[in-house]
Order: C-alpha cells, then sequence, then structure tokens
C-alpha cells in the first residue's frame, strides 16, 4: 500500500515550493470554467489561465487531466487542471473525489504537490488524492515511477480544529480502502483461507479487537456445512474469522450493535460446475467483500465509533478435485437448513448462508452482508453500481448512505415469488434456479431463507464493483476498487449518530 502524505497549508499556492499546483476545472454554458477557489492562479496568469487551457483543448470534463508548464507564472513549474466536469451550482463530493484522484494519478513519480480543491471539499479532495494514488507494487521486482510524495491541502486555516478532524478521518478511510484493495489485489497462491484468516486477525489485534477463527476441525464440530462443502475440493481449508469490536467505555454506551458478513471465497474457478478459461484469473476477487468487512470492523475502531460491530467472514476456496462437493450433493448448514447444490459456482451463498446463521446468533440490531455473488448484478447494474436488497427501510437507508459516499449503489427487491424457483426436490431449498432470469434477486432471496426475519438486513451485491478491469477513472485504478468500504464505514457512523 502507497498513500501519499497528506498536509493541511493556508500558505500561498501561487509561491509554494512545489513541484505541481492542482487546480479544477468545470464544463459549464459558455465552456470551460475554472473552479471557484483558483482566483489567485489564475491572477498570475494575468486573468487569462481559462483561456490558456481552452486552447489546450480542456473543456473541464470529468477524468480530462491538463498539464501546463507555467515558465514562472507560478512558482510551481507544472500546473494540473483537472476536470469536476458540469456543476449544478455546488460540486458534489464525488466530483472533488474524482478530480482529485485522477490529478494524483497523473502525478506519479512527483514528489511534492499543492491543490486548491481542499478549499470546495477538504474530505473529497483528501480521500481522491490518496486513492488516486494508490498503486499495488509488492509483486513488482523493478521500480516504477512510484506515486506521489506528499500534497498539501490548501485550507483557509491550516490550525483549524475542524480541517484537521476532517483531514485525519479521510485519511483513516483512504487507509481502510486502500487495505481492502491490498487484500483484493493478492493473488490466490498467497491469499487463501487460512493467510486471508492470518492477515485479517493481524490488523485486528493491532486495533485492539477480539478475534476468533475457526478452523477445518472447528468448523466441522459446530456443523458448518455450507463453509465445508465449498472448501472441501482445495488443498487449503477453510476457515471462519469472527472480529469484534466494542467501542471504549470512554464513549459510552453502544448506540448499537451491528454484524458485518463478507464473502471470502480466496478464489473461484467454479468447483466441479467449472468456469470457462477466459478471464478465470479474475476470481481472485471474489473475496473483496470479506476484505471490505474486515478493513471496515478495524476502521470502526480506529474511529472508535459508539456502535459495537462483530463480523463474521468465511473464507474458502472453490476448487475441482477428487475431495470436491458436487452437484447433486445435499449439504447440512449451520443451524440445520438442508441445501441441495446444483450448482457448484453458486458458492457464496453456501457460505454466507452458514454466516449469516451464526452472524445473527449475535442478537445484533443491524445486519449487512456483502459479496461478489452474481455475473447477473453486472447484466443488470453494470460495473459500477452495486446492487442493494434487503429489508425495506434498512435497504433504502443503506442505499441513500451509498449514494452520498459516491459509491452509488441502487436498491433492488426481493420478489417473493422467486422463492418457489428454489424449491429442490429432496431439500428444502436448491442453491440456483433453473433459469437465468433475475439471478441477483434469487440469490438475494436465497439468503434470506437465511437471515433472522426480525433483524434489518442490508445484502450488497458488489460483484462489478468491486474490480475494476478497465481503464483508471477517477480515483479508482486497475484492479481491486476498495467498494464498498466507504459505504459500510458511512452507516456505520450513521447508526453511531442516530441509532
Ligand atoms: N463469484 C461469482 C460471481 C461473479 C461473477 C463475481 C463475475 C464477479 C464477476 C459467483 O460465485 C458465481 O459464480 N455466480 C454464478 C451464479 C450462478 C451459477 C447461479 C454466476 O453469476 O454465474
Ligand atoms: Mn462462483
Ligand atoms: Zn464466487
Amino acid at each position: 500500500m502507497t498513500t501519499p502524505t497528506l498536509r493541511l497549508t493556508d500558505g500561498s499556492v501561487t509561491t509554494a515550493t512545489v513541484d505541481a499546483l492542482v487546480v479544477g476545472t468545470m464544463s459549464g454554458e459558455g465552456g470551460l470554467q475554472l473552479l471557484p477557489g483558483s482566483a489567485e492562479v489564475d491572477a498570475a496568469f494575468d486573468g487569462a489561465l481559462s483561456d490558456l487551457l481552452a486552447m489546450l483543448g480542456a473543456r473541464g470534463k470529468a477524468d480530462e487531466v491538463i498539464k501546463v508548464p507555467t515558465r514562472g507564472a507560478i512558482s510551481a513549474p507544472l500546473l494540473i487542471a483537472t476536470g469536476l466536469g458540469e456543476v449544478d451550482g455546488q460540486p458534489t463530493s464525488e466530483q472533488v473525489r474524482r478530480a482529485a484522484g485522477a490529478a494524483s494519478r497523473a502525478l506519479s513519480g512527483t514528489a511534492r504537490a499543492v491543490t486548491t480543491l481542499s478549499r470546495i471539499d477538504l474530505a473529497a479532495a483528501a480521500e481522491g488524492t490518496a486513492l488516486g494514488s494508490y498503486a499495488f507494487t509488492a509483486y513488482r521486482s523493478r521500480n516504477g515511477d512510484g506515486p506521489l510524495g506528499q500534497m498539501d491541502l490548501s485550507v483557509p486555516s491550516a490550525s483549524d480544529a475542524g480541517a484537521t478532524a476532517d483531514l485525519a478521518r479521510a485519511i483513516a478511510v483512504a487507509e481502510a480502502v486502500a487495505a481492502a484493495r491490498d487484500l483484493v489485489n493478492t493473488p490466490p497462491n498467497d491469499l487463501y483461507p487460512a493467510s486471508f484468516a492470518d492477515r485479517a486477525v493481524t490488523m485486528a489485534q493491532a486495533a485492539g479487537l477480539r478475534t476468533e477463527v475457526l478452523d477445518e476441525k472447528a468448523l466441522r464440530r459446530d456443523g458448518y456445512g455450507g463453509i465445508l462443502g465449498v472448501g472441501g475440493g482445495s488443498s487449503r481449508p477453510p476457515r471462519l474469522v469472527r472480529l469484534h469490536y466494542a467501542p471504549p467505555a470512554s464513549r459510552g454506551k453502544p448506540r448499537a450493535k451491528v454484524a458485518l458478513v463478507g464473502k471470502g471465497v480466496t478464489f473461484d474457478t467454479g468447483g466441479i460446475s467449472i468456469k470457462p478459461a477466459a478471464k478465470m484469473e479474475e476470481m481472485t476477487m471474489d473475496m473483496a467483500g470479506a476484505a471490505a468487512v474486515v478493513v471496515t470492523t478495524v476502521l470502526a475502531a480506529r474511529l472508535e465509533l459508539p456502535v459495537e460491530v462483530i463480523a463474521t467472514v468465511p473464507m474458502a476456496e472453490n476448487m475441482p478435485s477428487a475431495t470436491a462437493y458436487r452437484p447433486g450433493d445435499v449439504l447440512t448448514m449451520y443451524g440445520g437448513t438442508t441445501v441441495e447444490v446444483l450448482n457448484t459456482d453458486a458458492e457464496g451463498r453456501l457460505i454466507l448462508a452458514d454466516a449469516l446463521v451464526r452472524a445473527a446468533q449475535d442478537a445484533p440490531d443491524y445486519l449487512i452482508d456483502t459479496a461478489t455473488l452474481t455475473g447477473a448484478q453486472i447484466v443488470a447494474l453494470g460495473n459500477r453500481t452495486s446492487g442493494i436488497m434487503g429489508t425495506p427501510e434498512f435497504r433504502d437507508r443503506v442505499t441513500a448512505i451509498s449514494q452520498q459516499v459516491g459509491e452509488n449503489g441502487w436498491a433492488m427487491p426481493l420478489p417473493e415469488h422467486l422463492r418457489s424457483d428454489l424449491d429442490s426436490k429432496l431439500a428444502d431449498i436448491a442453491n440456483v434456479a433453473s433459469h437465468r432470469w433475475g439471478g441477483m434477486l434469487t440469490a438475494g432471496v436465497f439468503l434470506s431463507e437465511f437471515v433472522a426475519d426480525d433483524i434489518p438486513w442490508a445484502h450488497l451485491d458488489i460483484a462489478g464493483p468491486a474490480y475494476n478491469s478497465g481503464s483508471p477513472w477517477g480515483y479508482t485504478g486497475k484492479g481491486g476498487t476498495g467498494v464498498p468500504v466507504r459505504t459500510l464505514a458511512a452507516v456505520l457512523a450513521d447508526i453511531a449518530e442516530h441509532g
């Protein structure tokens, strides 16, 4: 993980001793416009900065980054103009975050820069800068450019307590997102259930959490048939990790208890119902839900949120082998429900079923699970929009928060009539339907069977948004994105505030 040093500055940005100065642009009615907060930069260019940028082809569009050699107009030798797109009144936080991220990516190899985007939205500028400069270099033996070293964030007063707190929180959030990306980007030969569990426990204990790891023997003893079934084909046995954050007594009585559950399939070959070879390597990301849950629980502790969090994280590798579970097998899940396996590639819902039942035993006030669960999520909503299902009221609350933080999930239904598509000829329920229509919803309906009726529940299907196999955009590079860490963190903060 590499994140630049972020610090506040209230000095002049035009005379700062830095390698580059970042300003925002936007596309308005009359074409390109400078973002408010760039006045003295514009003055240093004799009020002609937007004309100069327009001459270079700038339009102020999102993900547009224009580099201008300044030739002494300001002390920084390079000016970076980063586009926010069309701005309706005030720029949104997400527009600032993405523009900061795009600028940050363009600054790789630069030692030090200063940005004016923080004058619009400090936290968003900080998060976007930190996340945009993220690079996963653990497996490169030759050094590349290296990321941005330091970004100074221009604010009215660098000693302001509110600004200092906003920056500290933004850094904590960005580091959590980067930690999730690291876990997702670690290749499956090094990140398997036992090593993932070790890493989760190390991170959690460093933050003072209580931890518990069930190995294959303990899973057998306690009857976790879903996790054992899915993990049975691998030489690297499954785990169930439990992390418990209880707020310090100084924060008063916790507002609520929240259970988090995340799918941790460290590699998904599909098992005996094996996947096609093309792009199978991307199934290293099938533990993104687990990664998000682990880092968010640690983040809650770091921020000392007044809410109790218990993470229940099933980890398994879905492999075909002589010991693998088969289509046709019936598994007895934790709690006793039986499941007929019709497709071993619908494995996520099986390990989640065990974990959801275990999580409910802690009597949480809220239950949130997240998983790279279905290709159907991507068919329905694409690569950047998670599907959010669950009990309607809590689902809508989580969806609204996901919109606010810029992760932009969308509420989806769990139609009751889909339940009969999962009727099994011999067990309580089958793990897939016999058709592929509405596959994201069917998976959600399957999970709902294992969620106690009286717990407000949200299920986030992040199959597309958790991993970027396309080009970098905004603050999102290739590979693990860290979705939905910012949604989960904001939901915990919201519950801490409102119950
Ligand atoms: N891990 C996959 C879902 C997935 C697909 C995640 C693409 C990210 C990108 C999941 O385990 C899976 O294989 N789901 C099946 C379910 C089907 C067999 C009902 C799918 O979506 O095809
Ligand atoms: Mn699968
Ligand atoms: Zn999977």
